[in-house]
């Protein structure tokens, strides 16, 4: 299973239920590892698509309300029925993709981490767990790239030690 996500230098992700930045080289980024794959994310970060489901991708919804039931996404209502679900799929094609809570939730059982790095500090107020204390270490990263007034890498870092599901 990989986890997906782009963070500042404090690992904020979100304000207001919604991204801090627009990268299209990161969207496109997002796209290309997602498609054809499968989607896992909690009800906010579902919501807060602009086109919902995320297409042709398998979109898993993690909510506890019974009165979410989208057709046109697989709703678990706890870790241990999403990890039933998931057991049917090859985990590399698994994208762990938001938002806080739910990274916070799987980051243990994802081996690896596909971080788009923004070196900015910016009023937040959703932040996720530093992978680099989480048993991540660095495997590649990219050049810098400039978009929006923006400056952002792309580094992929693997989990020494994750956890099985
Ligand atoms: N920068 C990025 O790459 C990125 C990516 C994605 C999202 N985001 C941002 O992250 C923010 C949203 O994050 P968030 O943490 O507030 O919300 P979230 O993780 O998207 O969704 C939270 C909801 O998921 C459900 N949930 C969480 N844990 C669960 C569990 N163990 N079992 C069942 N359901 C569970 C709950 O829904 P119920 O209340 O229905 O039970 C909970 O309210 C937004 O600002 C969004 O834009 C950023």
């Amino acid at each position: 299973m990989n986890l997906i996500v782009a963070v500042t230098k404090n690992y904020a992700i979100g304000k207001d239920n919604n991204l801090l930045f627009h990268l299209p080289a990161d969207l496109k980024f997002f796209k290309e590892k997602t498609i054809g794959n499968v989607v896992v994310m909690g009800k906010k970060t579902y919501l807060s698509l602009p086109k919902r489901p995320l297409p042709n991708r398998t979109n898993i919804v993690l909510s506890t309300d019974t009165s979410f039931n989208p057709t046109e996404a697989i709703v678990v209502r706890n870790l241990q029925e999403l990890f039933a679900v998931l057991k049917q799929f090859d985990s590399e094609k698994i994208y762990v993709c938001g938002g806080a809570s739910i990274y916070n939730l799987l980051m243990d059982y994802c081996k690896k981490a596909f971080v788009t790095v923004i070196d900015e500090i910016v009023p937040a107020d959703t932040y996720i767990k530093d992978v680099e204390q989480s048993g991540f270490v660095l495997e590649s990263e990219s050049e810098s790239f400039q978009e929006n007034g923006h400056t952002f890498r792309f580094k992929t870092y693997i989990n020494q030690n994750p956890k099985n599901f």
